[in-house]
């Protein structure tokens, strides 16, 4: 698998649509990405991710893999990369998602929080449905300088 910058975020916008991650009719990133990545495998995409930037707090609002590679740790690999990058890059902060399926990132050392100890970073929290319908967990790890 080959990991590298993707510098287009608004083309990778359209195939998050297409894995069920959800974006206005206006098809706009809810916060100004910062860096995205890729994955290949053969030369072949097979998965994307988009990190943002709030105030002093890092937010993992996208990350998909192609139906055919999944459960072969491609977003493994991407949350590690862009958690180095911040590391490597900006030392300490918080680094927060938003999770429907929160053990994908339990092994990348992201803890469940209650909604109260994050900031208000996510539209989910201002949707109609948080914690009535959807139950997504919120979540941070706390990223260090290497
Ligand atoms: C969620 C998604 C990105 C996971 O990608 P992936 O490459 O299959 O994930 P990985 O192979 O790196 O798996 C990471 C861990 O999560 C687990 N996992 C993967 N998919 C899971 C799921 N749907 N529910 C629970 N656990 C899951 C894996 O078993 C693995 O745990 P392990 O290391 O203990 O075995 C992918 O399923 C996807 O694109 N889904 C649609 C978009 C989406 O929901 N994005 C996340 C928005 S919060």
């Amino acid at each position: 698998m080959i990991i590298k910058e993707f510098y287009r975020h608004n083309e990778l916008v359209d195939f998050y649509i297409s894995r069920g991650i959800e974006f206005n009719d206006d098809k706009q990133y809810p916060h100004l990405p910062i860096f995205s990545y890729i994955a290949e495998i053969d030369n072949q995409f097979v998965g994307a991710i988009t990190v943002c930037k709030e105030n002093n707090d890092f937010i993992l609002d996208e990350v998909a893999v192609i139906k055919e590679r999944e459960k072969q740790g491609v977003c493994t690999a991407l949350v590690n990369t862009v958690i180095d990058r911040i590391e490597n890059e900006y030392g300490d902060s918080k680094f927060y998602l938003v999770a429907k399926n929160p053990d994908v990132f339990k092994n990348s050392g992201f803890n469940i929080i209650q909604r109260e100890e994050a900031p208000n970073f996510s539209e989910c929290f201002s949707c109609p449905d948080f914690q009535k319908k959807c139950f997504p967990e919120v979540m941070v790890k706390m990223l260090k300088r290497k």
